[in-house]
């Protein structure tokens, strides 16, 4: 489907170029709208020891991603074109699956949300990659995005990691076999 070109953009910039910036950064809003909800969806179900540093941990995540979500969506303006914040077409257009642990325990939705930081900080790379040339602005907002990121990447990981700094979801490729290995490691360390 032919993209509609907006009827402005920011100054240097084609429409075209425009429309491509926007483009990518609507993937981006779909990706951080549904992780704010998936940190949430967290938030709510952890259970069993360490509930409330979890618990607690996660809603200035939230809080930040939401603020990304923000700054996308208004960027996207800025360029002259519409973005689309709907959970509708979100869901219609995201590559990924749903979030796919209800209730369990903090080891297993942190060793599950370790596999989803890195789906999001992998695309978030690629898409400032994406457009370092065309845009340098846009180019500065993904990567300022990136250092909250894999710092609370780092948050989550912390928790997955032995003395020896080996990360107990090393080698999960699934949210489910990350949360498996992770709920496994913390009950032989009990
Ligand atoms: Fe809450």
């Amino acid at each position: 489907m032919a993209r509609d070109l907006p009827k402005y953009t920011v100054p240097s910039l084609t429409p075209e170029e425009g429309a491509k910036v926007a483009a990518i950064l609507q993937e981006r809003l779909n990706a951080l709208n549904d992780l704010a909800l998936t940190l949430k969806h967290i938030h709510w179900n952890v259970v069993g020891p360490h509930f409330i540093a979890v618990h607690e941990m996660i809603d200035p995540q939230v809080d930040a991603v939401r603020a990304m979500v923000d700054a996308v969506a208004e960027r996207i303006a800025t360029l002259g074109a519409a973005p689309v914040g709907t959970p509708g077409a979100l869901v219609a257009a995201r590559t990924w699956d749903d979030y796919s642990i209800g209730r369990a325990s903090t080891s297993e939705h942190l060793g599950a949300l370790d596999e989803v930081y890195v789906g999001v900080i992998t695309d978030h790379r690629r898409a400032a990659a994406d457009v370092e040339d065309l845009d340098t602005v846009t180019n500065d907002l993904l990567v300022g995005h990136l250092h909250e990121l894999e710092l609370f990447h780092w948050f989550v990981r912390a928790h997955l990691e032995s003395a020896g700094g080996a990360l107990s979801t090393a080698g999960a490729s699934t949210e489910k076999d990350a949360a498996k290995a992770a709920g496994d490691a913390a009950a032989h360390a009990s």
